[in-house]
């Protein structure tokens, strides 16, 4: 949320507690003034009023066929950041594929972060490529086979249509843990 957000919905709900509360209202309407006088006052509660004046979206579909649209939707201000948690492991290579090419395709437009935490792949005892093409050290290849599954976290970024990425660090696949390189 927002500073200027929080704000506005403050002095929306003082504005209403006032009209509320003239000279002579009647006694049945205090309780409203009341009220929104202490929704302008509580900060948390800002914050849900924010949240439920401003929904989060959701989209419902193959992430393919939706990014672009979704993108698109979004403020051109706005950096845009994609987070995915476990998702990009279960794209066939083809799909991986297409997604890589729709981060090129996006970022020569603007400028985006790409943050994901996804085990290595292809899932299995020959894992050893990360879903955003990272560099990992064959060490940790090796403890990926022998110690069993954890996400790495990388992010990918575009700016001005070059691409840069990192590796973040690594996960637990039930966020037990989490190791920063
Ligand atoms: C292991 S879950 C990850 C859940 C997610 N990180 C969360 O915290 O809710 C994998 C999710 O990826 C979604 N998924 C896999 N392939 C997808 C695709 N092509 N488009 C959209 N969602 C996909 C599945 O529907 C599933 O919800």
């Amino acid at each position: 949320m927002t500073g200027t957000g929080r704000s506005v919905v403050a002095a929306q709900a003082r504005a209403i507690a006032d009209a509320w509360s003239p000279p002579g209202a009647p006694e049945s309407w205090w309780l409203t003034a009341a009220t929104f006088t202490t929704i302008a006052e509580d900060e948390p509660l800002l914050d849900v009023a924010l949240a439920r004046a401003e929904p989060a979206r959701s989209v419902r579909g193959n992430l393919l066929d939706v990014l672009p649209d979704v993108v698109a939707s979004l403020p051109a201000e706005a950096l845009v950041c994609l987070v995915d948690t476990y998702v990009h492991v279960f794209l066939p290579p083809p799909d991986l594929e297409r997604f890589d090419g729709l981060i090129a395709e996006i970022g020569r437009e603007r400028d985006l972060e790409w943050v994901s935490v996804d085990p290595l792949v292809p899932l299995g005892p020959d894992a050893r490529a990360t879903v955003q093409r990272l560099d990992v050290p064959a060490a940790r290849v090796r403890e990926n086979r022998d110690g069993g599954v954890w996400g790495v976290i990388g992010r990918v970024g575009v700016r001005n249509g070059v691409r840069s990425d990192t590796v973040l660090g690594r996960a637990h696949p039930g966020a037990a843990w989490l190791e920063w390189r």
